[in-house]
């Protein structure tokens, strides 16, 4: 998730490695590490904190020069962040030192079967893991470093941008990559390696970019030899001319983070779900949950805990568990609920939501839950985070550091967290059949290819923005699940384009709201196909008789609502129950869009922290 560099030539590596790590603090991360390599001895000096915490760690303990280094920022998925935890890792012999960025899903099997071995392990990652996975490969096979690492990655699940050398060969680094970025800068008799070419861009601007499952030996002298993991056919690299500034790379070629962080959703929900669901098997496994089931399937109730965006995920929640499991929910403001003297007692289940972990308001009502005996689960974007500590138990979401403040990826991967559970819950109890339940686990595990498919229509809702962008006034309408997708909507307007906009329940309009409707009022409204439809079809009538001017959210293929609105944003077909998934992005795209147009500081907006850890 986070950051790694690496480099091996004719200079001194520490100074390119450090500097590497601060051109990618921008990805956000939670401690960092470095190792050095002279062909003799290997230093190493590691830190929780920031790179200029490693900084003045290394001064007393790098005491020496190399030529080969790696460097790591990380941002945690398995073990919390602290000096241990992180990167780089020895294997137990010492020979080995390894970074990586990503998730070894099944890392418990290969630890429990590498301590079977004798293998001892310092700290709780999986990364730990899969550098004496390689060292117990190279031995007991008797190859070099370059197969044992890819005899030993066809063994794990999961995601990673791996470098890891070899004491004993001091003129090489082996790099492999599947799901997390890594690219190799080409220089003059030197290697460079980084998970974007922000390091290395002042010392070359040759790069390759290694596709997934792909595995490359850097050798001094030698030209870079790519082979694929799975068949160890040889690959010939593109080699990519870079013409990109500093400030491009760092946001991935987008204008901003939160376009990056939009456009991070396909693979940061599969990030998610990787190792958690297998539609196939028809399994379930959430590492945190397992234990907890009976205490979820005997709670008098659910009451789900969160503020802001990770409120709106709540409110989707209780649509889901309600249907499925047919345990009551509520869903509560932490700022509210913290205050009203609560009925809570030991047969209630809190589910507190937060991306930062570190919510004042969120992390006061867990508190109180839990003084009043009952038992909190944790969902969090940020391992080791105080709400992560603080609940009884939980499960991460992996969508990675979120710089921009308008949190859109936690928004879609909470939700998946959620839905997860969900299903989980209903199969074992049985409130749901066996085929709805292998339906939602296969649509589930299509949601990044639907995501990816919504994303699509980026330039028709840039169009759109152009020409709403200076309304004053915006209302948001949806029905069941996609309600808490309109006040989502509303509030990414809201604050990122300081535009007042209002999120309601589409038929709520008719209370009040109508009043409200006229010419200058754009309303937009999710009308995808559900059991809502025929009403929202009613209620779009209603706006258009008073005027209104309307922008529907509509499933591909609509035509009705097509007809009658003045635009549509189209999102690919889904399940009703996983439409929020897909119904957000166009309520992202075009909150950016008018943002972007006047001109908003879109990552930063005025008045907001990414993280409001004040009361
Ligand atoms: C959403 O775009 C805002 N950044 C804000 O509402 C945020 O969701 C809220 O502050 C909760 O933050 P948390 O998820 O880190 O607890
Ligand atoms: N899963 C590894 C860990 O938790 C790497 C995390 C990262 O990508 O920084 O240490």
């Amino acid at each position: 998730m986070c950051g790694i560099v690496g480099y091996i030539g004719k200079r001194e590596a520490y100074p390119i490695i450090i500097n590497g790590l601060k051109r990618l603090e921008y990805r956000g991360y939670d401690s960092a590490g470095i190792a050095l390599f002279d062909g003799t001895d290997i230093q190493l000096s590691k830190t929780k904190g920031k790179v200029v915490d490693l900084e003045a760690r290394a001064e007393k303990e790098i005491t020496m020069k190399g030529n080969l280094g790696i460097g790591h920022t990380r941002w945690a998925t398995h073990g919390v962040p602290n000096d241990v935890n992180s990167h780089p890792h020895y294997s137990n012999s010492g020979d080995l030192v390894i970074i990586h960025n990503g998730i070894i899903e099944n890392y418990a099997s290969i630890k429990k079967e590498l301590q079977n071995r004798g293998y001892t392990f310092k700290s709780d990652t999986d990364t730990e893991v899969l550098v004496n996975l390689i060292e117990e490969v190279k031995k007991k096979e008797n190859v070099k470093l370059g197969k044992a690492v890819q005899i030993a990655l066809n063994g794990v699940v999961g995601a990673y941008a791996i470098a890891v050398f070899d004491r004993n060969k001091p003129d090489e680094i082996v790099v492999a990559k599947l799901g997390s970025p890594l690219a190799i800068g080409i220089g003059d008799d030197e290697f460079f390696i980084a998970s974007d070419a922000s390091p290395f861009i002042e010392f070359t601007n040759n790069a390759i970019y290694l596709e997934d499952e792909e595995l490359a030996i850097v050798r001094l002298g030698r030209d870079v030899k790519v082979r694929k993991i799975k068949n160890d056919k040889l690959v010939t690299p593109h080699i990519h001319e870079l013409q990109l500034n500093i400030e491009q790379i760092e946001k991935g070629g987008y204008d901003h983070f939160m376009m990056k962080e939009i456009y991070e959703q396909p693979s940061v929900i599969k990030d998610t779900y990787r190792g958690r669901l297998l539609a196939d098997q028809g399994l379930i496994h959430l590492g945190g949950l397992e234990d907890y089931i009976p205490k979820f399937l005997n709670a008098d109730r659910i009451i789900i805990i969160a503020c802001g965006t990770s409120w709106h995920a709540g409110l989707v929640a209780e649509y889901v568990f309600e249907d499925l499991t047919r345990i009551p929910v509520e869903v509560e403001y932490a700022s509210e609920f913290r205050y009203r003297n609560p009925i809570i007692t030991e047969k209630d289940v809190v589910i507190a939501i937060s991306q930062s972990g570190e919510t004042a308001d969120t992390l006061a009502a867990i508190k109180l839950a839990k003084e009043k005996g009952a038992f909190v689960y944790g969902i969090c974007n940020v391992v080791g985070s105080s709400i992560s500590r603080e609940t009884h138990s939980g499960t991460y979401t992996h969508a990675g550091p979120e710089i921009g403040v308008a949190s859109t990826k936690a928004f879609t991967t909470q939700i998946t967290v959620l839905t997860m559970i969900a299903l989980k819950l209903a199969k074992t109890k049985g409130t749901i059949s066996k085929r709805d339940y292998m339906l939602y686990l296969h649509e589930l595990e299509l949601i990044p290819t639907r995501v990816e498919e919504a994303l699509k229509s980026n330039e028709k809702i840039k169009e759109i923005a152009e020409v709403f962008k200076n309304a004053s006034n915006f209302l948001y309408l949806g029905r069941g699940c996609n309600f808490p997708v309109a006040l989502e909507g509303a509030l990414k307007l809201k604050e990122i384009s300081y535009i007042h906009a209002e999120g309601y329940p589409a038929a709520e309009m008719k209370h009040g709201p109508i009043a409200l409707i006229d010419e200058n009022m754009p309303v937009v409204v999710i009308a995808i196909n559900s059991d809502h439809y025929d009403k929202v079809v009613s209620n779009i009538q209603e706006i258009k008789s008073r005027k209104g001017i309307i922008i529907a959210v509509v499933t591909e293929g609509d035509t009705a609502v097509t007809e009658m609105a003045d635009y549509v944003m189209v999102v690919p077909k889904t399940p009703e129950m996983l439409t929020p998934l897909v119904t957000t992005i166009p309520l992202q795209l075009l909150s950016y869009h008018i943002a972007v147009l006047l001109d908003r500081n879109v990552d930063q907006p005025r008045n907001l922290a990414k993280s409001v850890t004040v009361e």
